[in-house]
């Protein structure tokens, strides 16, 4: 009798995306997770988590139908279920357990050492939304508060001429921004400047920065106690914002017109918060520049009039 061995079987599909996506979606909807870490809901986490155990980028989300009929593997498969179960196990971000974070179509790593990248101030410079309270292409910008260094990288790759700075107290988030800013080669443009606020700036740069962009920690004390378990698990320091939120608010304001150009011009989210910014600032203009998701969350201060209310003697 002769044996003979069976011919190996075609790998058979385990499962098209489509099917991980209902099935993945459907486990999110039903654990009640919060969706605001880039997402707006379980069906859109559960896109980017098929796409991604696929090996397809967050943004071909736009076109899923596309996919929908692919095949993921068995191993694949696999992992869909279990950062499904980790993410409503830990409720951990979506964004740490992939990590990576999509802003305006690009990629950034991330990691709990820093905030999970979902600035309004990415669609303003993805757009163009500032160039006309610009008076020419920004040549020094300054991103505050930098985090992962998407908003760095974001204006750099808007300004290609432009040197950007990136500051941040969190040494932890200054490791994360630079690999983004190798990722984008971004090393001869971006500097990375460890600081609490302006403190490392004495003379930075010579003629001031045309442009500065902050998005810094604001969340009030009273909301830091009622946050969703997802935010617990970003840094304290990237959201905390003392009792009215403005805490980081008004040593930044208070000390940047040194650093300013005679025309330059800050961008400054405050999320939800622009009651009290007002009420910290009453006398400072501020222009509120409108996003698709909010209209009140960021706004643009002119030079001048920090100059104005922030003067030695004069009362903010
Ligand atoms: C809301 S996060 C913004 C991060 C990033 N720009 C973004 O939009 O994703 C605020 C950042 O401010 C940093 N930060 C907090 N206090 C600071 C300080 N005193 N000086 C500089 N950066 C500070 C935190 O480490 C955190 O990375």
């Amino acid at each position: 009798m002769t044996l003979h061995a069976s011919p190996p079987r075609p790998t058979q599909p385990a499962i098209t995306l489509h099917a991980a996506w209902v099935e993945a979606a459907q486990a999110l909807a039903v654990a009640r997770l919060d969706h605001g870490h880039g997402c707006a809901s379980a069906e859109e986490e559960a896109a980017w988590l098929v796409l991604h155990a696929a090996g397809l980028p967050a943004t071909e989300a736009d076109r899923f139908d596309v996919h929908a009929l692919q095949p993921l593997n068995a191993q694949q498969l696999q992992q869909v279920r279990a950062i499904t179960a980790q993410r409503i196990a830990t409720r951990q971000p979506l964004a740490y357990l992939l990590g990576e974070a999509w802003l305006v179509g690009l990629r950034f790593t991330v990691d709990p050492r820093v905030i999970v990248p979902r600035s309004f101030i990415a669609e303003l410079l993805d757009q163009g939304a500032l160039d006309s309270w610009l008076l020419v292409p920004p040549q020094h910008i300054l991103d505050m508060c930098t985090g992962s260094g998407c908003l760095a990288i974001l204006a750099a790759l808007a300004w290609q001429d432009a040197q950007v700075d990136a500051a941040d107290l969190s040494l932890d988030a200054l490791a994360v921004a630079q690999i983004n800013r190798a990722d984008y080669v971004l090393q001869k443009r971006m500097q990375l400047i460890a600081s609490d606020l302006w403190s490392a700036f004495a003379a930075h740069p010579a003629n001031g920065y045309d442009l500065v962009l902050c998005n810094p920690p604001y969340v009030p004390a009273a909301s830091m106690q009622t946050l969703p378990q997802e935010y617990r698990h970003e840094p304290t320091l990237a959201l905390a914002g003392g009792a009215d939120g403005m805490e980081l608010v008004r040593r930044f304001l208070r000390d940047a017109p040194p650093h300013l150009a005679p025309h330059g011009v800050i961008v400054l989210e405050v999320g939800n918060e622009r009651a009290a910014f007002e009420a910290a600032f009453p006398q400072l203009p501020a222009v509120w520049l409108d996003t698709e998701l909010h209209s009140e969350a960021v706004c643009l201060l002119l030079a001048d009039d920090l100059r104005a209310v922030f003067a030695p003697g004069a009362t903010a």
